[in-house]
């Protein structure tokens, strides 16, 4: 097998192991394979034969005085502060980790059976994004996840990883790639070799942190508040650079007046955007720029070549791209459809999911 290939780029994480090929064997037949990308925000399916499943909010609700689960997703999402006080809704990810175990198994159980299968599926076998340098608790965190709903197999695949394999540069991976992955909950920068991951970085600046740091400079400088959907849209659409030629310099939100208890409507500028997020994106920066030190210098060169690749639905940020290129001064460019790219990623390392070690039996 050539150093080149694919399956000989991720096999090195995985420790492909031939003592599962029977069960492997067996186990193709009358089972579905899935990719997970399970994020704070969204959760993002691959069904092997049949593609990229819609995302859903990975957001749930739940009855307190039934204690039972009765919606999630986007509808789940869709109730929040409209809800009787015996409802919660929950996000049983916090900056990408599962905070609620039993929330993030009804969702993922949800979200495999019911949305896209109709309940049809038994026992799939999955293969699921993790954040590279994630800690054992939280690769337990998402096994139990799988287990719950009765997952065959389940392979934890690096999320950088994945990522590679998502834009198609798994099976010839250049010399020295660094992506950066704008998500929800947490930023995820990492240097890839054709080795696999040689260095990494977990934060948690994220796209929630920026959407809180819109809803209070809207609440310091309008004294108005308003939701945290609301400042998301405000976020996406003004983004990251008020002098940003093309594209909206102000957005209107409604919300409430706090001198007068009155729903009103404001118009936010550009620059107020950028005055709430640019402290997120700063640090966001820095990260980037330790994580080039710590790079060795045989990689920098090409990672100057190849620019830094942005993915996630962070990278969507208005201007984003050209922020970080201006302001560390190595070219960066957004993937194709950034927030598949790693369900799409773990979507192409099913195909060789019969020779990955099955990570459930890391649970015994
Ligand atoms: N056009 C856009 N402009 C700016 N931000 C956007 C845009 N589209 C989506 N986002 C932001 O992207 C974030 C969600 O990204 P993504 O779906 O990659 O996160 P996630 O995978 O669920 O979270 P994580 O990987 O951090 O656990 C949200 O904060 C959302 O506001
Ligand atoms: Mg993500």
């Amino acid at each position: 097998m050539s150093e080149s290939t694919g399956i000989n780029f991720i096999s090195r994480k995985f420790r492909i192991s031939s003592q599962n090929s029977l069960v492997d064997w067996i186990g193709s037949f009358g089972t579905e394979d899935i990719g997970v990308d399970m994020g704070t925000s969204n959760t993002v399916l691959f069904v092997k034969h049949k593609g990229l499943v819609f995302p859903e909010a990975s957001v749930i609700a739940r009855n307190d005085l039934t204690k039972e689960y009765f919606a999630f997703g986007t509808k789940a999402e869709e109730m929040e502060g409209k809800t009787p006080s015996a409802v919660r809704i929950i996000r049983p990810l916090k900056q990408s980790v599962i905070v609620d175990y039993g929330g993030a198994a009804y969702l993922l159980n949800c979200i495999v059976n019911h949305s896209y299968l109709k309940g049809l599926l038994f026992h799939p076998r999955l293969i699921m994004c993790v954040p590279a340098g994630i800690n054992g608790v939280q690769r337990r965190a998402l096994l139990e996840a799988a287990v719950a709903i009765g997952a065959r197999k389940t392979v934890l695949i690096d999320q950088p990883l994945a990522a590679m394999m998502g834009m198609g540069l798994g099976k010839h991976p250049k010399e020295g790639t660094m992506v950066v992955d704008l998500g929800g909950g947490s930023t995820k920068i990492a240097v890839l070799s054709k080795h696999g991951i040689i260095v990494s970085h977990f934060s948690t600046a994220s796209g929630s942190e920026m959407d809180q740091a819109v809803l209070n400079t809207v609440r310091e400088k309008y004294h108005i508040l308003i939701g945290h959907k609301s400042a998301e849209s405000l976020k996406i659409a003004l983004g990251a650079m008020w002098d940003l030629k093309n594209g909206p310099q102000i957005a209107e939100t409604s919300g409430m007046s706090i001198v007068s208890g009155l729903p009103v409507k404001i118009a936010v500028t550009g620059e107020d955007i950028a005055h709430a997020i640019n402290p997120i994106l700063y640090r966001i920066f820095k990260d980037i720029r330790d994580v080039l030190q710590r790079t060795p210098p045989a990689l920098l060169q090409s990672i100057k070549e190849n620019g830094i690749i942005l993915i996630g639905g962070g990278a969507e940020l208005r201007g984003i791209d050209e922020l970080i290129s201006r302001v560390i001064g190595v070219p960066a460019h957004v993937a194709e459809r950034p927030s598949y790219v790693n369900a799409v990623g773990a979507g192409s390392a099913l195909e060789y999911i019969n020779e990955f070690r099955d990570s459930l039996q890391d649970l015994h």
